[in-house]
């Protein structure tokens, strides 16, 4: 599949890009200029030792893909899923950002509720939005080497993305469960700065979640 990552350089974004295009994905890293998003497809290129994986400006990045990830910090989201709305309301996207503020860390979500919300608002009625990935660290995704122990959860409102995100996510080591619709995605958002926190405490980098009882 043609994956499009909008903030493709970032740590969250490149880590998840590398792993979908060992997994054989086509990858398009997007960046808010083409020089960094090629510069960063080139040093991704030579990671994964393929050929699948090119670089452009976040637009062109979403038109030319199936699924769009967006991965921007919370600060430019509104205004980016806003820039982009005529392309993504066509898209199937997976919104993997939360919406974090400093000093104290905390969870700081816009008045829709979540940052998935947004999306799905601005996007509009129709739209296909999921939300999850957000507990898997970013230091074990862009180290190829380690293996992706935790698992993940994922919400959204349209079933046949879910599923299809259920495979990607087989796909590049994750067992990631169908957490249910797109309300709950405050839930799944609010686990990070938490996460930040233990990492912090523990003297980690990776600290994440198993389910059981299945
Ligand atoms: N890091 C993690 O472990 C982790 C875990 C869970 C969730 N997340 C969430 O995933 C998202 C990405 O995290 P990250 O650590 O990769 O973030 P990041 O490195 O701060 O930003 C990702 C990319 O977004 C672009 N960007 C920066 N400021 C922007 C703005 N105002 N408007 C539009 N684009 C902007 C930059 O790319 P260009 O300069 O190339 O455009 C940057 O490389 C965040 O919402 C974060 O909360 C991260």
């Amino acid at each position: 599949m043609k994956i499009a990552i909008i903030g493709g350089t970032g740590n969250m974004g490149y880590g998840l890009g590398l792993r979908l295009a060992k997994a054989n994905h086509e990858i398009v890293i997007g960046s808010r200029t083409a020089e960094r998003a090629e510069e960063a497809a080139k040093a991704a290129r030579a990671l994964v030792g393929t050929s699948q994986i090119t670089g452009a400006e976040n637009a062109s990045a979403a038109q030319e893909a199936e699924l769009v990830i967006l991965s921007v910090p919370t600060a430019g989201h509104r205004e980016m899923v806003q820039s982009l709305r005529d392309i993504l309301s066509h898209k199937c996207v997976l919104d993997i950002t939360v919406p974090l503020a400093f000093k104290p860390l905390r969870y700081a979500p816009p008045l829709e509720g979540s940052n998935a919300q947004e999306t799905a608002a601005i996007l509009g009625e129709g739209c296909r939005v999921a939300a999850g990935f957000h507990t898997i660290s970013a230091t074990l995704l862009t180290d190829l080497e380690a293996p992706l122990e935790a698992d993940a959860l994922l919400v959204g409102n349209d079933a046949a993305l879910k599923e299809q995100l259920l495979t990607l996510g087989r796909e590049i080591g994750i067992t990631v469960y169908d957490a249910g619709t797109l309300t709950l995605a405050c839930a799944l958002e609010s686990q990070t700065p938490m996460l930040i926190g233990m990492n912090k405490r523990y003297g980690s980098k990776h600290i994440g979640f198993k389910m059981v009882g299945f």
